[in-house]
């Protein structure tokens, strides 16, 4: 009997990767690893701790120190830092604009891609982040690479903030933001944000959530069969 498959899904900030993720992985009745979460905790416990963003050592113990945990919920699964809800505080501005220096450092990538392989074991899995497709699972059989202009992106985390009640920035401001981060995402020297060469690109600016949903799972069913 088949376990479920690893589904990997890559691709800028707010591409739409969580919110399809959360989707397919309830649809296949796979568990749901939201990896830049772990990455937004560990700058949030790092900012609570008043360390520096450049003191990488400190960051680093830390890193290996905190427990984040995660509790199935809806609209958006729960997180937690030793026990302690974090679910809204990770996503402030203060810790979008740190988090790529956190997630640049080599030993917090480490022990990040040790606990994700640890969730992944089993298979049954949807991961999303930056580097799931070419680092943390290279095996997976599902491999997505989601993008959408920044334009659309940052129209689409303005109005999630909204929503949220989130206190954010123009929407020209947050585009900046997103482009900032996404450059330095792409350009530090330990996993990248780049494109696995065997992962399916997938243009999501003029898809809605459904449609994106719709075009993985016909991926996953066709992998499945293929792999049966
Ligand atoms: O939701 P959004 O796309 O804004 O970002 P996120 O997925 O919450 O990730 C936040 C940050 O964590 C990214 O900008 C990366 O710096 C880092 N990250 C990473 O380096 N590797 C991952 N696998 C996931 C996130
Ligand atoms: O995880 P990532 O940062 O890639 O993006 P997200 O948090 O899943 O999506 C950012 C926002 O875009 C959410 O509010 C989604 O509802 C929305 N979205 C959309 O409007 N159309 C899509 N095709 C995908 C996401």
């Amino acid at each position: 009997m088949t376990m479920g498959l690893q589904v990997a899904i890559d691709g800028p900030a707010s591409a739409g990767k969580s919110t399809v993720a959360k989707r397919v992985a309830k649809k296949f009745g796979y568990v749901y690893c939201d990896t830049g979460a772990m990455y937004r905790a560990v700058t949030l416990a790092a900012l609570q701790q008043g360390l520096a963003m450049t003191d990488t050592e400190k960051i680093s113990e830390l890193a290996k120190q905190i427990k984040i945990t995660f509790q199935p919920a809806e609209p958006e699964q729960r997180v937690f830092i030793n026990g302690q809800e974090v679910t809204r505080d990770i996503r402030l501005p203060k810790v979008a604009k740190n988090v790529s220096a956190v997630a640049a450092i080599p030993t917090v990538r480490q022990e990040m891609t040790k606990q994700q392989r640890q969730i992944a074991a089993e298979g049954g899995i949807v991961m999303d982040g930056r580097d799931i497709g070419t680092t943390v699972l290279p095996h997976a059989p599902v491999k997505i690479f989601m993008v959408a202009t920044a334009h659309e992106r940052a129209r689409r985390r303005y109005l999630e903030n909204k929503q949220k009640g989130i206190t954010t920035t123009s929407l020209e401001e947050l585009q900046r933001a997103i482009e900032l981060r996404d450059q330095k995402d792409s350009t530090r020297k330990v996993s990248p944000l780049t494109q696995a060469s065997d992962a399916i690109r997938l243009d999501t600016t003029s898809l809605t959530i459904d449609e994106v949903v719709a075009e993985i799972s016909k991926i996953i069913k066709k992998t499945e069969k293929h792999l049966a």
